[in-house]
């Protein structure tokens, strides 16, 4: 299927084309959300089931990044509603943080996989896709206009913040700077979904730390 949306000329590299997502300005969080809907500014599209965009109210005082939409998620179209979301959401709870408070995104919208059989298999989104997708995050970030943003794992960090960041390094501080999406406050933690994938013997630790990361959000909010 051939894309719309403005093609820049000169730009088409081998099979892919180059397309601008169309961003509405001055846009309501359900405008924006309407209009990714119809994204075709990657190859993702092509095979993921729809977009997941964000989800959580517009007054959210805190946005919670992470990485792309997993298999339960495609489905259901809502982010975080799989296995790595029951881990957040624990998380979140025990650290003080309310989801319901909160408004929670991916860096990338649409489900990257190659299929296996029955399975879909995960596939870490291309530098191309992150881009592609960064007006909407963009979009976002200017709609719900949070005093801190929470990017889990190193996609999201650096989708958010640019390649020279390092999560391991970098992690439960609280980060008042510029970015690729603009300045603000910022703090960067694992993945939910790197705990599911730690070794046993290493879980619960991993999950403490990724709460301890957490906590630092909720208190700077002063819950
Ligand atoms: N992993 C993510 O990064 N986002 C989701 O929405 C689900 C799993």
């Amino acid at each position: 299927m051939r894309p719309f949306g403005p093609v820049w000329p000169g730009t088409a590299a081998g099979n892919h084309w180059t397309v601008v997502a169309t961003v509405p300005s001055h846009a309501s969080l359900d405008q924006v959300a309407k209009a990714a809907a119809d994204c075709r500014a990657c190859d993702l599209f092509e095979n993921a089931t729809q977009t997941v965009f964000g989800a959580g109210p517009a007054s959210a005082r805190v946005l919670l990044v992470g990485e792309q939409p997993g298999d339960v998620e495609d489905q259901r179209g809502a982010p975080f509603v799989g296995p790595a979301g029951r881990v957040l959401d624990r998380a979140m709870a025990e650290a003080g943080l309310s989801r319901e408070h909160a408004y929670l995104t991916n860096a990338v919208k649409h489900f990257s996989f190659r299929p296996a059989g029955k399975r879909r298999i995960h596939e870490t989104p291309k530098a191309r896709h992150i881009s592609a997708c960064r007006p909407w995050l963009a979009a976002e970030v200017l709609a719900v206009s949070p005093e801190l943003t929470v990017c889990m794992g190193a996609i999201a960090a650096k989708a958010v913040i640019g390649p020279d960041v390092r999560v391991l390094r970098d992690r439960g501080v609280l980060l008042e700077r510029d970015s690729l999406i603009g300045p603000g406050t910022f703090l960067l933690t694992v993945h939910p979904s790197a705990i599911l994938r730690a070794p046993s013997d290493r879980r619960e630790e991993d999950y403490k730390a990724f709460v301890s990361d957490l906590r630092v959000a909720a208190n700077a909010l002063g819950r």
